[in-house]
């Protein structure tokens, strides 16, 4: 068990498409690491670029509300079919401080191994969705500022070029 530092907007790691885990010897170790890294910073959802490491992989908790009462894991995952839209305000650990609204599917099929490596093809409805998505999104090197509208992108212009400046080596 370890809390692992989290990299912010600028990383690299961010921007890379990640690969899918073919060697589960160390995932019980690293999804741990995952939670307790997730938990120690307040957040909600956590993929693993987050703490950069290249492994289609991310941990959800969102047990405060009454969509879902345990943590999950999403291995290999990706979307099958989206439907329907909703608009909602997200944040990221990525990025602490900002917020953008982002337009998702409200309803999707996503096919995923879970903790114990068993197969699911399942529909997520809500807010579960729209995290799914927020994390989906960042195994495939995206991020909530690509949603940000030309406001969005002023009133932020100054923490995302401080962060992107403090990731240059
Ligand atoms: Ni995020």
């Amino acid at each position: 068990m370890a809390v692992k530092k989290v990299v912010t907007f600028g990383h690299p790691a961010l921007r890379v498409p990640s690969k899918n885990i073919d060697n589960f010897n160390d995932i019980r170790e690293l999804i741990d690491d995952m939670f307790d890294t997730m938990y120690e910073f307040d957040g909600i959802g956590l993929a693993a670029n987050q703490i950069g490491l290249n492994k289609r992989i991310f941990v959800v908790d969102i047990s405060h509300t009454e969509e879902c009462d345990s943590p999950m894991v999403f291995i290999n995952g990706h979307i099958k079919k989206g439907e329907g839209s909703c608009v909602d305000s997200e944040g990221c650990l990525s990025l602490p401080e900002i917020r953008i609204n982002v337009e998702r599917y409200s309803s999707i099929t996503y096919q995923y191994l879970d903790h114990n490596l068993k197969a699911h093809t399942k529909e997520f409805n809500g807010f579960l969705a729209t995290v799914i998505q927020h994390e989906n999104d960042h195994l495939d090197g995206k991020l909530i500022t690509d949603y940000a509208t030309p406001a969005d992108l002023l009133k932020y212009d100054k923490a995302l070029k401080l962060m992107k400046s403090s990731n240059v080596k």
